[in-house]
């Protein structure tokens, strides 16, 4: 397709998830490309969202972004615009565009947001540049702005698979978002911007002498996940999605820079929510790149959960956030 300066502009507005990983991302075997050292699993976090807009301009002379209204910041403008790039020579075209995001989330509260941004960028983007793109390939291109992100443009329950290579490392759903009924009820324990970033840390993963064997054990952790989710078996999942993300918390501590992303609260959550599940309480917790702590639990137990915390103090927020489904155009 192409533009001349007297055709109508060419919008796009979709909307997307974060998505919470139950085996963790951390670490690529090509950083340009994001290709991770191994596979991941997530769930999509539903009522989170980002909607973006984006507008290809004949009238513009630079890419423009805007966060929640307000003028993005010089590193945040940069990577928007390396990955309008790709979509650039993806549909053979040099106009410049005009984005604008918005998360409907609490921002500074931890709650990562670049899975949305990008997964949101990545399908508004395509469209309005005249690209149609299938699921498969729409994650790949996501993935180009950041790994997670491509996990959350399927529906649900997600996994990405590692691949050699751009081609073969793409997410694809393992079971729609009605598939089980679990929520994330978030322990927001600490606002403000973290200090070290995951794109940051992905590239100090190898420095870590543990990090060999945490790649090396993934493909078993994955088909644990795989068939807990299926099976919807939640102890099978409890067990092993907090041992992935010790491991990954473990690679992090003894990487050089060492990375430590929990606050003593985040410990505390760490060491009640096992005792919680023994008293009969179906809960897990997971921890991302930051302190706040993600307890996964069916449904019903979601208010029981939330009490707990509640007692706990220390808190600054408690999110819950079903299965949510993919990202969307928003028409
Ligand atoms: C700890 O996808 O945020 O949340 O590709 O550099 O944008 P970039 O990294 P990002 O890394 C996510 C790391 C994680 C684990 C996960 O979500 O799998």
């Amino acid at each position: 397709m192409s533009f001349s300066l007297d055709e109508k502009l060419h919008t796009a507005t979709a909307i997307s998830h974060p998505n919470i990983a139950f085996i963790k991302y951390w670490g690529n075997r090509d950083a340009a490309l994001r290709i991770p050292v191994n596979g991941s699993i997530s769930m999509n976090l539903d009522g989170l969202e980002t909607t973006t807009r984006v507008t290809f301009d004949p009238d513009l002379q630079s890419d423009s972004l805007m966060l929640n209204s307000v003028p993005a910041d010089e590193s945040a403008c940069r990577r928007v615009s390396a990955f309008l790039d790709l979509i650039r020579s993806m549909a053979g075209i040099s106009l410049r565009a005009d984005v604008e995001s918005r998360n409907n989330f609490p921002t500074g509260a931890g709650i990562a947001s670049s899975a949305a941004a990008f997964s949101a960028l990545a399908l508004a983007s395509s469209t309005a540049a005249g690209l149609k793109l299938d699921e498969p390939s729409l994650t790949r291109l996501a993935r180009k702005g950041s790994g997670s992100a491509s996990r959350s443009i399927p529906d649900g329950f997600v996994e990405w698979l590692p691949g050699t290579g751009d081609e073969d490392s793409y997410a694809f759903s393992i079971a729609p978002a009605g598939h089980w009924d679990l929520v994330d009820v978030i322990a927001v324990v600490a606002a403000g911007e973290k200090k070290v970033g995951s794109t940051e840390g992905h590239g100090t993963a190898s420095t870590s002498p543990l990090q060999t064997a945490r790649v090396a054990d993934a493909p078993r952790r994955l088909d644990l996940c795989r068939e807990a989710v299926r099976t919807r078996d939640f102890d099978a999942l409890a067990a092993v999605m907090e041992l992935d993300s010790d491991m990954m918390h473990a690679v992090m501590m003894t990487s050089r820079p060492p990375l430590f992303y929990w606050e003593p609260i985040s410990l505390r959550i760490i060491k009640e929510v096992p005792r919680w599940r023994s008293t009969g309480l179906p809960c897990a917790y997971t921890l991302d790149a930051g302190p706040n702590v993600h307890i996964l639990c069916p449904a019903a137990a979601t208010d029981a959960v939330a009490a707990h915390l509640e007692d706990l103090g220390g808190i600054s927020q408690i999110l819950r956030a079903a299965a949510g489904g993919p990202a969307q155009l928003v028409l």
